[in-house]
C-alpha cells in the first residue's frame, strides 16, 4: 500500500500531524522534496517535535525514515534533529540518505542573503532557492560526493571560484576556504556515512514487495514551483506529479492519496493571498490557531478558506481524501466565510490564475456560513460534531468533489475525528 500526503495550501496545513497518525504500521516513510525549509509539528508521547527532514514517521521504531533525491539537505540541521529524536526515543532511528539528493552548504545561505531573496519573496533563510538552482546549474553537491573526499573538495573549490567571480565585494563569500568547507561536512556527515545509498531502489523494491509506504510531502501545492504563485513559491515540486521524479521511481501507483487542507488558511512569506484578513480576525486565528513559523517563527498570515484554491490544488494532487485540520481553532465564530469564486476585472471566474499578478487583482466572493461555539477538543465521532461544523464540512465536500477521511480538533494525536480513508 502506498500512501501519499500532500498539502492543499501554502504549506503549514498539519502534513506532520497526519503523517505520524498514519506512520504507525509503516514500514518506509519517505521525504521527497524541500528540505529545512519545511517544519512539519508533531506531538510524540507528549512531546512537541519541529521536524524539518527527517519524516514525521521517525518516531516509530520499524520505520525506515528515507530523505529521497528529490529534497535538499543541510546536515547540521539533520545532526541537531536526529539528536533530539535519538534522546527522545532512547535510540537512533533506521535512516537512508539518497546519494542523489542534493546538500546546501553555508554558501548557499549567504548568496541568499546577498540576492535578498528573504525581503524579495518572503524565503526561510534556509539556502532552499540557491540549492535547487546549483542543482538545475551542475554545480551542486550531492550526498554521494560525500563518500569521495576529494571528488567533495574539487566540487566544493569548482564553486567557490565561481561564487568569488560573483561575489567579489562580499568578504563573507571571499573568506570561504573549500578545504575548510569539505572537512565541516565530512566530520558533520560522519555519523551519516552508513545511512548514505540507493534510495530508489530500496523504495522500489518496498513498493514491489508490497510494503506500507508512506510518501510525506513538504510545503504545498500553492508553493509549488511550476503550478502555485510563481514567483513566491518555493524551489521544489510540491505536488503529486513531484513524487515520482522526487523518489526517482517512474509510474507509482498511489493508492491513498490524502490532501491535507486547514479549516482556514495562511501564508507565511509575501504572494498573493485573496482570502487574506486584517485585524480581528486575522489576529484571532493566529493567536488561538498559533500561526507562527514552525521554522522561522515568523507570524503566518490568515484568511478563510478558499475553495477556488483548494480546487486547484485538488486538480494538481488528485486526492482520494481530504484531511481538515485545525477545526476546533474556528469553534467561537458567530459566522464562517468560505470563498467560492473569484472577481477579476469585472468577472466571476471560479478558476485559479496561474500568474501571480492576476490573482492578486482578485477579490473573493463568499458565502457566509453559521459558526458555532462548541469546544471540538474533546469530539472523537463525525456526528458528535455540532451541526454547523457538519454543514462547514459538508460545504467544502461538495464544492471540491473528495471526501474527507480525517478531521483534526486538535494538535495531538487522538483529538482526531478519522472518518476512514478505505472508501473513496
Ligand atoms: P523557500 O522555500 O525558503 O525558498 O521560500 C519560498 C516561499 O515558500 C516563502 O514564501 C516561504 O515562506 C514558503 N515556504 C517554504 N517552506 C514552507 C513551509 O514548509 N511552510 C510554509 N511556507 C513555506
Amino acid at each position: 500500500m502506498a500512501t501519499a500526503i500532500l498539502g492543499m495550501q501554502w504549506g503549514d496545513e498539519g502534513k506532520g500531524k497526519v503523517t505520524h497518525l498514519l506512520a504507525k504500521g509503516a514500514d518506509l516513510v519517505v521525504r521527497f522534496n524541500g528540505g529545512p525549509n519545511a517544519g512539519h509539528t508533531v506531538i510524540d508521547r507528549g512531546v512537541r517535535f519541529g521536524t524539518h527532514l527527517v519524516p514525521a514517521g521517525v518516531f516509530y521504531p520499524g520505520v525506515l525514515s528515507v530523505l529521497a533525491n528529490g529534497m535538499v539537505i543541510d546536515l547540521e540541521v539533520l545532526g541537531q534533529e536526529m539528536a533530539e529524536i535519538s534522546l527522545h526515543l532512547g535510540g537512533r532511528p533506521k535512516l537512508l540518505l539518497s546519494e542523489t539528493a542534493h546538500l546546501i552548504l553555508p554558501y548557499h545561505r549567504m548568496v541568499e542573503d546577498l540576492e535578498g531573496m528573504t525581503g524579495k519573496f518572503g524565503t526561510t533563510r534556509r539556502g532552499i532557492a540557491p540549492a535547487y538552482r546549483d542543482r538545475a546549474a551542475k554545480a551542486g553537491v550531492r550526498v554521494g560526493d560525500l563518500l569521495a573526499p576529494s571528488r567533495l573538495r574539487e566540487r566544493i573549490a569548482e564553486r567557490l571560484d565561481a561564487l568569488a567571480r560573483a561575489w567579489p565585494g562580499s568578504q563573507e563569500v571571499q573568506g570561504l576556504s573549500a578545504q575548510k568547507l569539505a572537512a565541516d561536512l565530512l566530520s558533520q556527515a560522519g555519523p551519516f556515512l552508513e545511512d548514505i545509498g540507493d534510495a530508489s531502489g530500496t523504495i522500489r523494491r518496498a513498493l514491489d514487495a508490497g510494503q506500507n509506504v508512506l510518501f510525506e510531502g513538504a510545503q504545498g501545492a500553492l508553493l509549488d514551483l511550476d503550478f502555485g504563485t510563481y514567483p513566491y513559491v518555493t524551489s521544489s515540486s510540491t505536488t503529486l506529479a513531484g513524487l515520482p521524479n522526487g523518489i526517482g521511481v517512474p509510474l507509482v501507483d498511489v493508492e491513498r492519496r490524502i490532501g491535507v487542507a486547514k479549516a482556514y488558511l495562511t501564508r507565511v512569506g509575501d504572494g498573493p493571498f485573496p482570502t487574506e484578513l486584517s485585524e480581528d480576525v486575522a489576529d484571532y486565528l493566529r493567536g488561538k490557531g498559533g500561526e507562527f513559523g514552525t521554522t522561522t517563527g515568523r507570524p503566518r498570515r490568515c484568511g478563510w478558506l478558499d475553495l477556488v484554491a483548494l480546487r486547484h490544488a485538488v486538480t494538481l494532487n488528485a486526492p482520494t481524501h481530504l484531511a481538515i485540520t485545525k477545526l476546533d481553532i474556528l469553534s467561537g465564530m458567530d459566522e464562517i466565510k468560505v470563498c467560492v469564486a473569484y472577481r477579476l476585472r469585472g468577472s466571476q471566474i471560479s478558476r485559479f490564475p496561474l500568474a501571480a499578478e492576476d490573482l492578486a487583482q482578485c477579490t473573493p466572493v463568499y458565502e457566509t456560513l453559521p459558526g458555532w461555539s462548541e469546544n471540538l477538543r474533546g469530539v472523537r465521532e463525525y456526528d458528535a460534531l455540532p451541526k454547523e461544523a457538519r454543514s462547514y464540512l459538508a460545504t467544502i465536500v461538495e464544492n471540491v468533489g473528495v471526501p474527507v477521511g480525517l478531521v483534526s480538533v486538535g494538535a495531538a494525536p487522538e483529538e482526531t475525528v478519522e472518518t476512514g480513508f478505505d472508501s473513496p
